[in-house]
């Protein structure tokens, strides 16, 4: 294969999140608080998003730089019309770890179209199990079950299934066990992320995080876990098995146990801003050399160098002064 770009920090471009819309049928008070997203509202227009046609072209720019995972999200990627579409030609691509993260609202119904696309594998938010609890978190009341339905259709339709749930501190992190209960004997990882100071919007306060080590505690007490190696190199989450057999748990540490040092993602927002951190201030216009007639020759060139240039390590520099820097909003670029 061709040439790799590494950046200024030697780390190799390997996975690109892609999000199809910036818009989402809940309001997640840590994603997109009513107060910020609410009826005024500026969202991309349809015009401004990047076509499939397009997505196609700069993902297919991507993997030949060595990219190997592309991840849709959002915004809620299943708001996207005929998103089942772009995962067909994405899956087309090669032998890329192809993946979507969601809310689960649509799943039920989508699944199978998304399986038989070329989907590998499904991660579903759900912070808590608890319909009161759930509701003011989401601020829609869309019920658990309805997610529930949507993890059993993925799963029915051969996707293998994670489950995210961001903890914050006097909300839901009662809740902690009882999910990892739930889910525990099922094959569905359940995945603890510590909740983050992403974008402007959130109001984020370190006092309300919980810590990655406090929920492998409180876990560990009713039942008994054991450190396991990363799937794969890289891997955002630390994993952990349950002593008995029945299954692993997750934590995103990216708070507390930053892993910039690894971090080989790159962020494709809707309208083709490449970003090459979460927390990136501003991204670089790749639409406007897709509409502007560049060469595939020009594209990668353009993308090599931007990731060459990068040196991003923004969760190992998070402090008081970097809490209120400019930053993208998450739900802009899915997390
Ligand atoms: P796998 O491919 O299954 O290992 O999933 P993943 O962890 O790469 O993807 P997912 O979208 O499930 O990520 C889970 C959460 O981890 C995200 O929603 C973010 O909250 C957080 N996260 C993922 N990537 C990064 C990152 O590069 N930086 C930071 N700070 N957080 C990240
Ligand atoms: N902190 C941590 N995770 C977040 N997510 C959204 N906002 C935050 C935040 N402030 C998670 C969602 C979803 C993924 C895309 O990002 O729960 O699982
Ligand atoms: Fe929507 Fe996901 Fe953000 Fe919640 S976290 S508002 S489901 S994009
Ligand atoms: Fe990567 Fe930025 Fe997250 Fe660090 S903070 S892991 S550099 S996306």
């Amino acid at each position: 294969m061709s040439y790799v770009p590494a950046d200024t920090l030697g780390r190799p471009l390997r996975d690109l999140r892609i999000s199809v819309t910036d818009r989402c049928n809940f309001r997640c008070t840590y994603c997109m608080p009513k107060e910020v997203f609410g009826r005024d509202y500026a969202f991309l227009e349809r015009s401004e998003l990047l076509t499939f046609e397009e997505i196609e072209r700069v993902a297919r720019v991507f993997v030949g730089l060595g990219v190997r995972k592309l991840r849709l999200t959002g915004g809620e990627p299943l708001l996207r019309r005929d998103v089942e579409e772009l995962v067909a030609r994405l899956a087309r691509l090669g032998d890329i770890d192809l993946a979507m993260t969601t809310n689960g609202s649509a799943l039920r119904a989508k699944a199978p179209a998304l399986a038989a696309a070329g989907l590998r594998r499904v991660t579903v938010s759900l912070d808590s199990l608890d319909d009161e609890v759930f509701g003011a978190m989401n601020d829609v009341n869309f019920p658990v079950a309805r997610v529930l339905e949507g993890i059993e259709a993925a799963a029915a339709a051969g996707l293998p299934v994670k489950i995210n749930t961001v903890v914050q501190r006097g909300v839901n992190d009662a809740g902690v066990v009882d999910m990892a209960r739930f889910f525990k004997g099922t094959g569905h990882v359940v995945r603890f992320i510590e909740y983050m100071d992403v974008g402007a919007s959130n109001g984020w306060r370190m006092e309300d995080v919980v810590p990655a080590a406090e929920i492998v505690a409180a876990i560990d007490a009713r039942m008994p876990l054991e450190p396991i190696e990363p799937a794969y190199p890289g891997e955002v989450a630390r994993r952990y098995r349950y002593r008995d057999g029945s299954g692993e748990i997750g934590v995103i540490a990216s708070v507390t146990r930053p892993f910039c040092r690894s971090c080989t993602r790159a962020r494709l927002s809707a309208e083709g801003k490449l970003y090459t951190c979460l927390f990136a201030a501003r991204g670089h216009d790749l639409r406007a050399l897709l509409r502007a007639g560049a060469s595939d020759d020009e594209l990668t060139g353009a993308i090599a160098g931007i990731w060459e240039r990068r040196g991003d390590r923004y969760s190992e520099l998070r402090s008081a002064a970097t809490t209120g820097m400019p930053k993208v909003e998450m739900s802009y670029i899915g997390g």
